[in-house]
């Protein structure tokens, strides 16, 4: 058993006031009067200040949210994790060490959370994991039945095991969100095992959406553009990808942390009501082109 509560949470979260700091949105009596005031979320999935995980995270606290990090227990990843959290601001922050290949771990987070916050309204899951010896042009049909496997168990069916449990403290319903990336459609060099767990991930989301709709839980994936993160650095290629992006996309540019982070804020509050089991792109218009 590895969960790890570090910190009890406070009733209510509040975001270390950054003067700075111009998106926040409060109104005078200093009550958050932001799309996700009063919302409580998971983000999975953050390794450091890098990570989509913590973008996202950054976007939900501006926008009022409270939220608790499960992240990959370690030493080494807890001291970054810890110092990415801290960069977020946040008056005692809550770490909950899970591996989501343990089922312990996902029971033991998911009951904190129940403890701490009673319900909650969202899940954001930013987690992938794939052997990066397999993650190089001409290595797919090398890819072992283990290596595989494990692609798909933390990439994948970690989507189906969080939000099977997630349901339990979302009585009143909410949205879960999960990061995918293009090559779950098309042949991206390199990218490989992962395109398939892509693949598997967006299809696990579609069929969660149709059954945990009708207790109001929607279920989304948000398909980025690259981003330069611990994760991307082990696709080989994703240099030139980078490069090459910004010459093709409509928008002339890679997206960044705050593209991915505003379009979460939409899916986990109620402007995307009405939204679930969709795949939408965030990725400066890249995936329209057909040459
Ligand atoms: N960076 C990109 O270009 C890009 C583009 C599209 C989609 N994505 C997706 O975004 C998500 C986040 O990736 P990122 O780029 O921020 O990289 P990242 O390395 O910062 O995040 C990946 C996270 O997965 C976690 N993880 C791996 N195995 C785990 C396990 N067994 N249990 C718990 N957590 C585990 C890692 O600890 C890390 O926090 C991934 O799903 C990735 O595929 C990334």
């Amino acid at each position: 058993m590895s969960v790890n509560i570090v910190k009890p949470f406070p009733a209510r979260q509040r975001k270390v006031v950054d003067r700075n700091h111009t998106r926040e949105s409060r109104d005078r009596r200093g009550t958050h009067s932001g799309l996700l005031a009063g919302r409580k979320g998971l983000v999975f999935g953050i390794a450091n200040d890098r990570s989509i995980a913590c973008q996202i995270a950054r976007s939900c606290l501006d926008e009022g949210a409270v939220c608790a990090f499960p992240f990959l227990p370690g030493e080494k990843s807890e001291r970054r994790v810890r110092q990415a959290v801290a960069g977020l601001r946040i008056e005692d922050p809550w770490l909950l060490a899970c591996d989501v290949t343990k089922e312990s771990d996902l029971d033991d987070a998911i009951s904190a959370a129940g403890e701490r916050f009673g319900t909650i309204d969202f899940v954001v899951h930013s987690i992938a994991y794939a052997d990066r010896t397999y993650l190089r042009p001409g290595r797919f049909a090398d890819t072992p039945r283990d290596v595989f496997a494990q692609a798909l168990d933390i990439s994948a069916y970690s989507l189906v095991a969080v939000a099977r449990r997630a349901k339990a403290i979302m009585p009143d319903g909410g949205s879960i969100v999960a990061m995918s990336y293009y090559g779950s459609e098309k042949v991206i060099p390199g990218y490989n095992v992962m395109g398939v767990a892509k693949a598997a991930l967006e299809a696990s989301a579609r069929y969660l959406a149709a059954e945990l709709g009708e207790s109001g839980i929607r279920v989304n994936t948000l398909s980025a553009g690259p981003i330069r993160t611990l994760s991307s650095a082990a696709v080989s290629g994703i240099d030139e990808i980078l490069e090459r992006a910004p010459q093709k996309a409509p928008l002339r540019r890679n997206i960044d942390g705050a593209d991915v982070g505003k379009t979460a804020v939409y899916l986990v509050s109620d402007l995307s009501s009405g939204v679930t089991g969709e795949n939408l792109y965030v990725d400066a218009g890249l995936n329209i082109l057909g040459l």
